[in-house]
Protein backbone atom coordinates (compact mmCIF):
# COMPACT_ATOMS: atom_id res chain seq x y z
CA UNK A 1 0.00 0.00 0.00
CA UNK A 2 1.88 3.60 -1.02
CA UNK A 3 1.94 5.85 1.60
CA UNK A 4 -0.67 8.73 1.76
CA UNK A 5 0.79 12.24 0.82
CA UNK A 6 0.96 13.17 4.65
CA UNK A 7 2.95 10.27 5.22
CA UNK A 8 5.72 10.89 2.43
CA UNK A 9 6.06 14.50 3.73
CA UNK A 10 6.64 13.23 7.16
CA UNK A 11 8.91 10.57 6.24
CA UNK A 12 11.11 13.01 4.40
CA UNK A 13 11.97 15.60 7.22
CA UNK A 14 13.11 18.68 6.70
CA UNK A 15 12.01 19.74 2.82
CA UNK A 16 14.41 22.06 1.03
CA UNK A 17 13.09 24.90 0.99
CA UNK A 18 12.35 27.56 -2.22
CA UNK A 19 15.22 29.83 -2.98
CA UNK A 20 13.55 33.50 -1.55
CA UNK A 21 13.78 35.31 -5.09
CA UNK A 22 11.81 32.44 -6.41
CA UNK A 23 9.29 32.72 -3.69
CA UNK A 24 8.69 36.49 -4.18
CA UNK A 25 8.25 36.10 -7.79
CA UNK A 26 5.29 34.05 -7.45
CA UNK A 27 3.87 36.33 -5.25
CA UNK A 28 3.87 38.96 -8.14
CA UNK A 29 0.32 39.22 -9.52
CA UNK A 30 0.55 38.98 -13.53
CA UNK A 31 -2.26 41.35 -14.36
CA UNK A 32 -1.16 44.64 -12.35
CA UNK A 33 0.39 47.50 -14.21
CA UNK A 34 3.46 47.05 -12.28
CA UNK A 35 3.93 43.48 -12.51
CA UNK A 36 6.72 43.60 -14.91
CA UNK A 37 8.37 46.70 -13.02
CA UNK A 38 8.40 44.94 -10.17
CA UNK A 39 9.90 41.36 -11.61
CA UNK A 40 12.49 44.02 -13.05
CA UNK A 41 13.54 44.72 -9.76
CA UNK A 42 13.50 41.45 -8.20
CA UNK A 43 15.99 40.00 -10.75
CA UNK A 44 18.02 42.83 -10.57
CA UNK A 45 19.17 42.14 -6.95
CA UNK A 46 20.63 39.17 -7.79
CA UNK A 47 23.49 39.16 -10.86
CA UNK A 48 24.33 35.36 -11.47
CA UNK A 49 20.46 35.59 -12.14
CA UNK A 50 20.05 38.56 -14.47
CA UNK A 51 22.86 37.10 -16.31
CA UNK A 52 20.82 33.90 -16.47
CA UNK A 53 17.81 35.48 -17.62
CA UNK A 54 19.60 37.12 -20.38
CA UNK A 55 21.05 34.26 -21.88
CA UNK A 56 17.57 32.09 -21.67
CA UNK A 57 16.03 35.11 -23.38
CA UNK A 58 18.73 34.66 -26.48
CA UNK A 59 18.31 30.65 -26.33
CA UNK A 60 17.08 29.55 -29.39
CA UNK A 61 14.16 28.34 -27.11
CA UNK A 62 12.33 31.21 -27.09
CA UNK A 63 13.48 32.09 -30.53
CA UNK A 64 14.00 35.83 -30.46
CA UNK A 65 14.91 37.63 -33.54
CA UNK A 66 17.66 40.06 -32.37
CA UNK A 67 20.31 40.12 -29.49
CA UNK A 68 18.20 41.12 -26.67
CA UNK A 69 20.79 43.01 -24.24
CA UNK A 70 18.69 44.49 -20.94
CA UNK A 71 16.45 43.25 -18.75
CA UNK A 72 14.43 45.50 -20.02
CA UNK A 73 14.23 44.23 -23.03
CA UNK A 74 14.31 40.21 -21.95
CA UNK A 75 11.14 40.85 -20.51
CA UNK A 76 9.28 42.47 -22.62
CA UNK A 77 10.13 40.38 -25.35
CA UNK A 78 9.68 37.30 -23.48
CA UNK A 79 6.64 38.38 -22.07
CA UNK A 80 5.99 38.84 -18.37
CA UNK A 81 4.69 34.60 -17.50
CA UNK A 82 7.65 33.58 -19.43
CA UNK A 83 10.05 35.43 -18.20
CA UNK A 84 8.66 34.65 -14.59
CA UNK A 85 8.87 30.92 -15.60
CA UNK A 86 12.65 31.77 -16.36
CA UNK A 87 13.61 33.01 -12.93
CA UNK A 88 11.62 29.72 -11.54
CA UNK A 89 13.60 27.89 -13.70
CA UNK A 90 16.92 29.08 -11.88
CA UNK A 91 15.87 28.71 -9.05
CA UNK A 92 15.40 25.27 -10.20
CA UNK A 93 18.89 24.56 -11.53
CA UNK A 94 20.42 26.01 -8.34
CA UNK A 95 18.37 23.59 -6.50
CA UNK A 96 19.77 20.76 -8.24
CA UNK A 97 23.06 22.27 -7.56
CA UNK A 98 22.55 21.70 -3.43
CA UNK A 99 23.20 17.96 -4.07
CA UNK A 100 27.11 16.64 -3.72
CA UNK A 101 28.17 17.34 -7.20
CA UNK A 102 28.67 13.98 -8.26
CA UNK A 103 27.79 12.30 -11.92
CA UNK A 104 24.38 11.52 -10.99
CA UNK A 105 23.61 15.55 -10.43
CA UNK A 106 24.65 16.12 -13.61
CA UNK A 107 22.53 13.43 -15.43
CA UNK A 108 19.09 14.65 -13.16
CA UNK A 109 20.28 18.11 -14.39
CA UNK A 110 20.98 17.18 -18.06
CA UNK A 111 17.81 14.86 -18.34
CA UNK A 112 15.32 17.73 -16.67
CA UNK A 113 16.58 20.45 -19.02
CA UNK A 114 16.25 18.07 -22.16
CA UNK A 115 12.87 16.88 -20.94
CA UNK A 116 11.82 20.65 -20.62
CA UNK A 117 13.59 22.05 -24.19
CA UNK A 118 11.69 18.84 -26.01
CA UNK A 119 8.22 18.32 -24.05
CA UNK A 120 8.12 22.70 -25.00
CA UNK A 121 8.88 22.18 -28.50
CA UNK A 122 6.12 19.35 -28.74
CA UNK A 123 3.88 22.09 -27.19
CA UNK A 124 4.42 24.35 -29.91
CA UNK A 125 4.39 21.78 -32.67
CA UNK A 126 0.77 21.00 -31.04
CA UNK A 127 -0.34 24.74 -30.54
CA UNK A 128 -0.39 23.74 -27.04
CA UNK A 129 -1.34 27.60 -25.18
CA UNK A 130 1.26 27.87 -23.25
CA UNK A 131 4.47 26.24 -23.99
CA UNK A 132 6.62 27.98 -21.53
CA UNK A 133 4.27 25.64 -18.84
CA UNK A 134 5.37 22.21 -20.09
CA UNK A 135 9.17 24.00 -20.19
CA UNK A 136 8.65 24.37 -16.30
CA UNK A 137 7.05 21.12 -15.61
CA UNK A 138 9.45 19.21 -17.42
CA UNK A 139 12.62 21.02 -15.79
CA UNK A 140 10.65 20.07 -12.40
CA UNK A 141 8.99 16.37 -13.07
CA UNK A 142 12.00 14.16 -11.63
CA UNK A 143 12.62 17.03 -9.01
CA UNK A 144 11.52 14.04 -6.41
CA UNK A 145 14.90 12.03 -7.72
CA UNK A 146 16.63 14.88 -6.44
CA UNK A 147 15.18 14.93 -2.63
CA UNK A 148 15.84 11.55 -2.83
CA UNK A 149 19.42 11.85 -3.06
CA UNK A 150 20.20 14.45 -1.09
CA UNK A 151 17.88 13.20 1.50
CA UNK A 152 18.80 9.41 1.90
CA UNK A 153 21.99 9.62 -0.05
CA UNK A 154 23.42 5.77 0.81
CA UNK A 155 20.05 4.38 0.54
CA UNK A 156 19.32 5.97 -2.69
CA UNK A 157 22.43 5.46 -4.11
CA UNK A 158 22.22 1.40 -3.41
CA UNK A 159 18.80 1.72 -5.12
CA UNK A 160 20.13 3.00 -8.28
CA UNK A 161 23.08 0.25 -8.60
CA UNK A 162 20.18 -2.15 -8.32
CA UNK A 163 18.27 -0.21 -10.98
CA UNK A 164 21.44 -0.59 -12.93
CA UNK A 165 21.63 -4.44 -12.20
CA UNK A 166 17.68 -6.00 -12.67
CA UNK A 167 14.48 -5.91 -14.84
CA UNK A 168 12.67 -4.12 -12.77
CA UNK A 169 11.46 -0.22 -13.29
CA UNK A 170 12.56 2.12 -11.01
CA UNK A 171 9.52 3.05 -9.71
CA UNK A 172 8.51 0.65 -8.23
CA UNK A 173 11.89 -0.18 -6.78
CA UNK A 174 11.88 2.95 -5.10
CA UNK A 175 8.60 2.10 -3.43
CA UNK A 176 9.43 -1.10 -2.46
CA UNK A 177 12.46 0.43 -0.68
CA UNK A 178 10.83 3.84 0.75
CA UNK A 179 7.01 3.26 0.83
CA UNK A 180 7.26 6.17 -2.19
CA UNK A 181 8.30 6.90 -5.10
CA UNK A 182 10.22 10.36 -7.28
CA UNK A 183 6.60 10.76 -8.37
CA UNK A 184 5.23 11.10 -4.97
CA UNK A 185 8.26 13.10 -3.14
CA UNK A 186 8.06 15.30 -6.32
CA UNK A 187 4.69 16.12 -6.12
CA UNK A 188 5.11 16.97 -1.82
CA UNK A 189 8.09 19.18 -2.55
CA UNK A 190 6.57 21.19 -5.61
CA UNK A 191 3.14 21.38 -3.01
CA UNK A 192 5.27 22.94 -0.28
CA UNK A 193 6.63 25.15 -2.44
CA UNK A 194 3.23 26.70 -3.26
CA UNK A 195 3.90 25.88 -6.90
CA UNK A 196 1.14 25.47 -9.19
CA UNK A 197 -0.92 22.48 -9.11
CA UNK A 198 -0.26 21.69 -13.01
CA UNK A 199 3.33 21.33 -12.23
CA UNK A 200 2.81 19.10 -9.05
CA UNK A 201 0.23 17.00 -11.53
CA UNK A 202 3.43 16.86 -14.03
CA UNK A 203 5.87 15.77 -11.08
CA UNK A 204 3.12 13.18 -9.46
CA UNK A 205 2.00 11.39 -13.06
CA UNK A 206 3.96 11.83 -15.75
CA UNK A 207 4.73 7.93 -15.31
CA UNK A 208 1.08 8.07 -15.54
CA UNK A 209 -0.64 10.44 -16.89
CA UNK A 210 -3.97 9.58 -17.63
CA UNK A 211 -4.59 9.70 -14.04
CA UNK A 212 -3.78 13.30 -14.01
CA UNK A 213 -6.69 15.64 -12.96
CA UNK A 214 -8.56 16.25 -16.48
CA UNK A 215 -7.37 19.80 -16.24
CA UNK A 216 -4.13 18.98 -16.44
CA UNK A 217 -3.74 16.02 -18.15
CA UNK A 218 -2.41 17.92 -21.32
CA UNK A 219 0.30 19.67 -20.10
CA UNK A 220 1.26 16.37 -18.03
CA UNK A 221 0.97 14.52 -21.45
CA UNK A 222 3.90 16.64 -22.79
CA UNK A 223 5.65 16.12 -20.11
CA UNK A 224 5.53 12.37 -20.29
CA UNK A 225 6.75 12.75 -24.13
CA UNK A 226 9.50 15.18 -23.20
CA UNK A 227 10.35 12.61 -20.65
CA UNK A 228 10.54 9.97 -23.20
CA UNK A 229 12.30 11.59 -26.04
CA UNK A 230 14.70 12.97 -23.68
CA UNK A 231 15.51 9.72 -22.02
CA UNK A 232 16.17 8.20 -25.83
CA UNK A 233 18.37 11.31 -26.48
CA UNK A 234 20.67 10.04 -23.55
CA UNK A 235 20.48 6.25 -24.09
CA UNK A 236 18.92 5.71 -21.14
CA UNK A 237 17.65 2.24 -22.61
CA UNK A 238 16.01 0.91 -19.69
CA UNK A 239 14.74 3.83 -18.68
CA UNK A 240 13.18 4.74 -22.20
CA UNK A 241 11.70 0.88 -22.08
CA UNK A 242 9.66 1.96 -18.58
CA UNK A 243 8.08 4.86 -20.13
CA UNK A 244 6.22 2.77 -23.61
CA UNK A 245 3.09 3.29 -21.11
CA UNK A 246 3.30 6.71 -20.20
CA UNK A 247 3.85 7.59 -23.60
CA UNK A 248 1.20 5.29 -25.28
CA UNK A 249 -1.11 7.30 -22.70
CA UNK A 250 -0.04 10.59 -23.84
CA UNK A 251 -0.26 10.05 -27.20
CA UNK A 252 -4.25 8.96 -26.38
CA UNK A 253 -4.34 12.32 -24.60
CA UNK A 254 -3.01 14.49 -27.25
CA UNK A 255 -5.07 12.40 -29.79
CA UNK A 256 -1.87 11.88 -31.78
CA UNK A 257 -1.44 9.28 -34.45
CA UNK A 258 1.94 7.77 -35.23
CA UNK A 259 3.24 9.53 -37.82
CA UNK A 260 2.27 12.92 -36.11
CA UNK A 261 4.35 11.73 -33.46
CA UNK A 262 7.21 10.95 -35.25
CA UNK A 263 6.81 14.60 -36.90
CA UNK A 264 6.85 16.25 -33.10
CA UNK A 265 9.87 13.47 -31.69
CA UNK A 266 12.02 15.19 -35.03
CA UNK A 267 11.49 18.97 -34.13
CA UNK A 268 11.56 18.17 -30.65
CA UNK A 269 15.38 16.48 -31.40
CA UNK A 270 16.05 19.91 -33.42
CA UNK A 271 14.85 21.92 -30.56
CA UNK A 272 17.42 19.71 -28.09
CA UNK A 273 20.83 20.19 -30.45
CA UNK A 274 20.05 23.56 -30.88
CA UNK A 275 19.79 24.27 -27.42
CA UNK A 276 21.32 21.64 -25.72
CA UNK A 277 24.46 24.69 -24.22
CA UNK A 278 21.87 25.91 -21.54
CA UNK A 279 22.41 22.63 -19.83
CA UNK A 280 25.63 24.06 -19.15
CA UNK A 281 25.21 27.73 -19.22
CA UNK A 282 22.05 28.26 -17.79
FE1 LIG B 1 10.23 10.17 -13.47
FE1 LIG C 1 12.31 11.67 -16.15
Amino acid sequence: MPMTQEEVIQNLGDLPPLPQVATRVMRISENSDTSSEELQNLIRTDQALSAQVLRIANSAMFGMRREVTTLTQAILTLGFSTARAVVLASSVKNHFNRGPAGPQTRILWEHALATAITGSAIGKALRFPAPEEAFLGGLMHDIGKSVMALQFSERYDALLATFCDQEADRLSLELDAFGFDHAMVGEALLRSWKIATGFQAAARWHHDPLQAPPEHRRLVALVALGNKVASDLQADLRASDALAGATWEALDILRLGEGTYQNCRTLAMEAFEQDKSLITEF
